[in-house]
């Protein structure tokens, strides 16, 4: 092995381990839309870290308030005491969430704001006297972190078939990518809406009355960057409703500002019972996440005697102070800056530069809302992901940073970004895409 000793103890996530370490890739500073790696490179961000810096790195107001809370209140235990800045961050998260969506739960995660968000739901039915409503359903090609409820109601077989059963009682809807019909939409998908009606099919398998929650990606990005075609989520919508089962919209990767607008409940103008948000809180620098709660489901908690706890859940870093500092931070930021609706500005002029790749060689698809965009490329028959993992080392080498997930390249900027450096990204990936066979 030719690899450094000193880089042997981690076991890095998400990562072909081995590779890494023969040609380690290492940032050792970052700010605004750039990284710069170990040797001096500058590498402009495509990827907004992990689809979390939505402002920017090392923005001076953010790394600041982290400072000063570290000086000021470094740790508050969670559970049955408090402190001045999760109540505000609460009310701050909510003011932005869709109207009737006004309770906040923290995580440190998107993982844990899933897992938070599906035991809300079983434990909301229960509490309401409809405890049989045990059922979980997820979509096929969904991603929802990697615990155990996440994976369950997750589709994505990788991240799955090494881990058992997982959860009893879990069943999918179909996903929704559909390239015969839709491939090179510009935005929504106009085909597609018919496959929320999937839900019936599993309504009719096992009826409603077992049924607690339906959890979706409004735009599944960890998949591929998958948009939700024209009134996919209305009828969704609509069947829930119709069923009174749950719907929870996963936005760790679409909230606060992905889209257009803060939630993209707001963009596709659809309001779930339950959002689960992460990343963009606290603009990617302090772990967080947060599950976003309807004041019905809420109040429906509110009852028994009063010195008892209502929800049994809650972590130690649950509003961590240093989480809320960053988070207020943050959203005094995207507020000064209007980073939450910056995408819908942008989305033209990123989806132009985008589909320009259109006709380039191994390239299927390309798919955006927002500032998110995806690229799929023909897969190499004898290796599945190589082919967009070389267009990432390319971009890479060419300093410019994007991410890939199966042959599928996928760009999510920060809200920052200017024209020039979106050209910049699609310039790069150009010459990466041509020059990788
Ligand atoms: C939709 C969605 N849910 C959950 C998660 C998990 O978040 P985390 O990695 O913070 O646990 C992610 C991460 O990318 C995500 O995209």
């Amino acid at each position: 092995m030719t690899q450094d000793a000193s880089l042997d103890a981690y076991w890095m996530p998400f990562t072909a381990n081995r590779q890494f370490k023969k040609a380690p890739r290492l940032f050792t500073k970052a700010s605004g839309m750039h990284y710069w790696t170990d040797d001096g490179r500058q590498v402009l961000d495509g990827v907004a870290g992990l689809w979390c810096v939505n402002a920017g790195h090392a923005r001076p107001k953010i790394v600041q308030a982290i400072a000063s809370q570290a000086a000021e209140l470094d740790y508050a235990p969670p559970f049955q005491m408090g402190h001045p800045k999760a109540f505000e961050l609460a009310a701050r998260v909510a003011e932005l969430a869709p109207a009737g969506m006004n309770k906040v739960f923290f995580t440190n995660s998107g993982s844990e704001s899933v897992d938070t968000a599906l035991k809300i739901a079983l434990a909301y039915h229960r509490v309401r006297g409809e405890g049989q409503r045990t059922r979980l359903i997820g979509r096929e090609r969904g991603y929802h972190g990697v615990n155990f409820g996440g994976i369950s109601v997750g589709g994505m077989v990788a991240n799955r078939k090494m881990f058992g059963a997982m959860l009893a009682g879990v069943d999918h809807i179909r996903h929704t990518h559909d390239p015969a019909r839709n491939a090179f939409s510009v935005g929504q998908p106009q085909h597609g809406a018919e496959l929320a009606d999937d839900l019936e099919r599993l309504v009719a398998l096992h009826d409603a009355s077992t049924i607690a929650a339906v959890i979706v990606e409004p735009v599944a990005g960890s998949t591929g960057v998958l948009v939700p075609p024209v009134g996919y989520l209305q009828r969704l919508r609509e069947i829930c409703d119709k069923h009174g089962i749950l719907l929870i919209f996963d936005e760790v990767i679409t909230g606060f500002g992905r889209t257009g607008s803060p939630f993209a409940a707001q963009t596709f103008g659809v309001t779930p019972d339950l959002i689960t948000c992460a990343k963009g809180l606290t603009n990617g620098c302090v772990p967080a996440g947060a599950v976003i709660v309807k004041e019905a489901i809420h109040q429906t908690f509110m009852q028994g005697p009063e010195h008892l706890i209502e929800f049994f859940h809650g972590y130690t870093y649950s509003a961590h102070p240093l989480a809320c500092a960053a988070g207020l931070a943050s959203l005094d930021t995207y507020r000064e800056e209007g980073l939450l609706t910056r995408a819908a500005q942008l989305q033209g002029y990123f989806a132009e530069a985008l589909h320009s790749l259109k006709g380039l060689p191994n390239v299927i698809d390309i798919r955006n809302i927002g500032l998110v965009g995806g690229i799929e490329l023909a897969p190499r028959t004898d290796a599945p992901g190589q082919r967009a993992f070389d267009v990432f080392l390319d971009c890479f080498q060419a300093g410019v940073l994007i991410r890939t997930t199966g042959d599928t390249i996928a760009l999510s900027p920060p809200l920052i970004i200017e024209r020039p450096q979106i050209d910049q990204i699609v310039g790069t990936l150009a010459t990466a895409i041509k020059r990788v066979a």
